[in-house]
């Protein structure tokens, strides 16, 4: 039987901005997506009938078609007029709903495994028009690596990987809806814009201290104001490097240099009994031979 497996790797954005509320109810963003070696695995096998079944090891997890996996492979079956069936064994470590993209790259990843699998041609053009239709974060997750994301996040420019640094997570234990963190936040929170050239021109440069100084977020003040507990989480993890909300959130992160003061972090917060995890910073998975295999 045919099997293909593929990576889905998380993301944060080391830099958010809102530059406006679009007519169409999405928000123009000016942000840094970067990749973390954290991911979900996703196993695709061939069936004898057209049925798409997801089977995942996280009990609440939809596995119809309210998942983006799901939606990928329908999707994936009705641009090309095939009516092969899948099943995907998806193997979750990326907390859901937690600003780290999980969804959207599970559901980059089925794009391209079921490419594979189903043996259809690879359209780079397509794929990427079919991920700005699942999701603002999955045109991303596609290649992954460090990219400046405009629009809705969907638009992409490839930038140098970002300068390495180990990456503790932390997570206060709740999900966030994306919605309503961009619903609730308030124009006057916009200002002053994070210096989102700045990042750009420093992880162009490997300038470490200029890119630690520049992170920002705009949608912390509105999940801080959603969920105080999430702020707390951050100051306690700023006492031991930069740190930011990942996306909507609610999950901080803080970068290392140095792995020894990044693994102290991580089995404090462990031993404090919050969800926590080590990552690193990953390069581009379309960048042959770097990416761990
Ligand atoms: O694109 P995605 O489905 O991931 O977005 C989830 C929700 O987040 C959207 O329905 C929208 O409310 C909000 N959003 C936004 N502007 C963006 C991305 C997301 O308002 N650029």
């Amino acid at each position: 039987m045919m099997l293909v497996a593929e990576k889905a790797y998380a993301k944060l954005n080391l830099i958010l901005d809102v530059a406006g509320k679009r007519p169409d109810g999405y928000h123009n963003l000016r942000t840094v997506f970067q990749s973390l070696t954290l991911h979900d695995t996703l196993v695709f096998s061939q069936r004898k009938d057209s049925r798409i079944v997801i089977a995942g090891n996280v009990p609440g997890l939809p596995t119809d078609s309210s998942n983006l996996v799901w939606r990928a492979a329908e999707r994936l079956r009705h641009t090309y007029g095939t009516q092969q069936g899948v099943t995907v064994e998806l193997v979750k470590n990326i907390p859901i709903a937690a600003g780290l993209g999980g969804g959207s790259s599970d559901a980059a990843a089925a794009l391209r495994g079921l490419v594979r699998l189903w043996g259809l041609p690879s359209e780079p053009d397509v794929l990427l028009s079919l991920a700005a239709e699942l999701g603002s974060d999955v045109p991303f997750c596609l290649a992954g690596g460090t990219s400046l994301g405009l629009g809705r996040g969907e638009l992409l420019e490839e930038l140098p990987p970002c300068p390495f640094y180990y990456v503790v997570l932390a997570n206060p234990g709740f999900p966030v809806s994306t919605a309503q963190v961009f619903q609730c936040l308030q124009p006057k929170e916009l200002a002053p814009h994070p210096d989102v050239a700045g990042l750009v021109r420093a992880i162009r440069e490997g300038d470490r201290s200029g890119m630690e100084e520049r992170l920002a977020n705009v949608l912390e003040r509105p999940t801080f104001r959603l969920f105080p507990a999430v702020e707390q989480l951050k100051i306690r993890m700023e006492a031991h490097g930069p740190s930011l909300m990942c996306g909507s959130g609610p999950t901080v992160f803080t970068l290392f240099s140095d792995a020894d003061k990044a693994n102290h972090l991580h089995a404090d917060l462990l031993g404090q009994g919050i969800d926590a995890w080590r990552t690193e910073t990953s390069v581009s998975h379309d960048a042959g031979g770097k990416q761990d295999a």
